[in-house]
């Protein structure tokens, strides 16, 4: 359960380039100590954290990353499209940037993507892996996805970790995917989020996060109806 309700989004993604260490430092900088990140793999094997399945939109290369190795695009800058005081960030990788987020002491709500080239196994194994080499806090980490495999496969492994179900709308089985992955949280788009909603998801025990929410009066909205928290790309706007 995060304390302070605001998690940045992928860093604070409307005040540095998502997903990059230059983001989580103005994070920590803004005192907000929950960051949401996007755990996604290159062809090679190699996590990095990247929201996005090829490389256009947010850096200087192209291509997709399922046919790429993480030496091709180590180098790559992912800070010049935001603005140029960040051209020096590079894709991180998960392992940089858990180490990063753990030595600051940050709470983390690691989601995992799954594009559909890539199977369960290919992204757990590693993620474990890696959580092993740079996390000790698991009272600081929420792990998500829209992948319900990929968190089963990880409650397979680890019984005692917090996991929470990400969907767009929430579906009618619900509850029962949340049951048997026993998940601590329920993870939504909050437009598509109704009061109901809510109060079923809150009645039933389980804490409840929305994305993504950058204005003030429709948090007030949310955190009325019942939810535990928001992934906004600007804290600063929650005074
Ligand atoms: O984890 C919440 C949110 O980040 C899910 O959507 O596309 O921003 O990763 P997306
Ligand atoms: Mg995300």
């Amino acid at each position: 359960m995060i304390a302070n309700r605001l998690i940045a989004h992928r860093g604070c993604a409307h005040l540095a380039p998502e997903n990059t260490l230059g983001a989580m430092r103005l994070t920590q900088q803004l005192g907000i100590d929950w960051v949401e990140i996007d755990a996604n793999l290159v062809g090679d094997g190699t996590l990095v954290v990247f929201h996005d399945d090829e490389l256009s939109r947010l850096s200087n290369g192209q291509g997709q990353l399922k046919s790429l190795r993480y030496a091709d695009i180590a180098d790559l800058d992912v800070g010049s499209h935001f603005s140029a005081e960040y051209s020096a960030e590079r894709i991180p990788t998960l392992d940089e940037m858990l180490a990063f987020l753990a030595a600051q002491q940050f709470g983390l709500n690691l989601e995992i993507k799954r594009y559909e080239h890539f199977s369960a196994e290919q992204i757990v194994e590693p993620t474990l892996a890696s959580l092993a080499r740079n996390w000790q806090a698991f009272d600081r980490l929420i792990i998500s996805s829209f992948d319900t495999e990929i968190l089963r496969l990880i409650r397979q492994h680890q019984p005692e970790w917090q996991l929470g179900q990400l969907w767009e709308a929430l579906p009618d089985n619900w509850q029962s995917v949340a049951e048997s992955l026993q998940a601590v949280s329920i993870h939504l788009d909050h437009s598509q989020l109704t009061a109901e909603q809510a109060k079923a998801v809150k009645q039933a025990g389980y804490d409840l996060y929305v994305y993504t929410v950058n204005h003030p009066a429709t948090a007030q909205r949310l955190f009325d109806m019942g939810v535990d928290g928001i992934f906004t790309d600007n804290p600063t706007l929650f005074g």
